[in-house]
């Protein structure tokens, strides 16, 4: 009776918890590090993605969250709330109703996916959609947890960092070391400040012997650390990064320096071809957001900035499932057939 405890009993020493500490947990973490043979080949690098759909709502979000709601718990909080893309409510929707609080959402009206929204709704989440993009969304939140009894559990909430740092760990303890160069979609920047927290507390401590350069990619239509300002209207078919304003701005620049990466932005075109990709030759099936961080690899590889050899770690962090429509548009239509074997080996091309 072995399983992975969740990421709070995992690196209980590392986190901000106490023996007294009322844990809520869905055992999140514990995420495959899958190697990645194609993207192998074209880098002619050592690539792994680290699958963060593999969690229990499907994505990252949950280890921040097993903190959020754990500390909201601890604190006696009743309610939470949080802004989101989809994937945060998602999560804030499941650990609330584990630790039986009620939990309120704001998402930007016709902007998530609807995976994302069916989670929310079905673990019982009181849902507003907000006639604005997330940054309004998070704005609104911020006001709100201000002047009413409800905890905010977006990553501005310090402890949802720490959760999402365990992912960096996770790495280090399976590679023995941290890789050459860690790559991250970005969108509102809390997920890139974590892993570089998690890289340098591990350095700082002994475990690792070095730290990555950290590559983050926005979507070109939300690329507001690219451009150096905010983005007022941002667009891309990625909802999941599309944040004109992000909160974590400065964290991610000062992870960016840091570590000697940079920030880059990639088009829809690119995601999409690397959601194409991961899912027909990698086997991953991943959210389009997700694949920001396989297209900005693709194109530094094909800018020459990837020196061959070197060991490459990719996030994905949503799951496929949660945005369909993009597998389904555009892919051919499936012929149907009698109940009829002849017929079917004929349609399957085995004869
Ligand atoms: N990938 C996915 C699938 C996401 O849902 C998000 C953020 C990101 C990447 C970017 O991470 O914001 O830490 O830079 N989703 C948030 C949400 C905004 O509300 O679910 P980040």
């Amino acid at each position: 009776t072995h399983q992975w405890r969740g990421i709070i009993e995992e690196y209980r020493d590392r986190l901000p918890v106490s023996d007294t500490t009322p844990v809520v947990t869905l055992r999140e973490g514990g995420t495959p590090l899958v190697p990645a043979q194609v993207l192998s080949e074209r880098t002619g690098c050592e690539v792994h993605l680290k699958v963060e759909g593999a969690n229990p709502t499907g994505s990252f979000k949950d280890r921040g969250m097993t903190m959020a709601i754990t500390r909201a718990k601890e604190e006696g909080a009743k309610a939470v709330i949080c802004a989101s893309t989809g994937n945060t409510s998602a999560s804030a929707a499941a650990y609330a109703v584990r630790a039986g609080m009620v939990c309120a959402v704001l998402v930007p009206t016709g902007k998530i996916a609807l995976g994302k929204m069916g989670q929310a709704l079905v673990h019982g989440a009181k849902i507003l959609q907000v006639d604005g993009n997330f940054d309004d969304c998070l704005t609104l939140a911020r006001g709100l947890s201000d002047n009413y009894p409800v905890a905010l559990v977006n990553s501005v909430n310090p402890v949802r960092i720490e959760g999402q740092k365990t992912a960096s760990f996770e790495i280090v303890d399976m590679l023995g070391d941290a890789p050459d160069i860690h790559v991250l979609p970005v969108g509102n920047a809390g997920n890139i400040t974590a892993y570089w927290k998690g890289y340098t507390e591990y350095v700082a401590d002994g475990v690792a012997s070095r730290t990555p350069r950290m590559w983050g990619f926005q979507a070109s239509g939300s690329a507001p650390i690219v451009r150096g300002e905010i983005v007022k209207d941002p667009s891309t078919i990625a909802t999941a990064i599309r944040i004109g304003n992000p909160a974590s701005w400065q964290h991610a620049l000062a992870a960016r320096d840091e570590s000697g990466g940079f920030i880059d932005e990639v088009t829809d075109r690119e995601i999409l071809r690397a959601y194409r990709l991961l899912a027909s030759q990698e086997g991953v099936f991943v959210e389009p957001a997700s694949a920001a961080s396989v297209a900005g690899l693709l194109k530094a590889a094909e800018q020459g900035k990837v020196d061959p050899g070197q060991r490459i770690v990719c996030t994905v962090t949503g799951n496929g499932l949660k945005d369909p429509d993009w597998a389904v548009a555009g892919a051919p239509q499936p012929v149907t057939v009698p109940v009829d074997a002849a017929t079917a080996a004929e349609r399957l091309g085995l004869v």
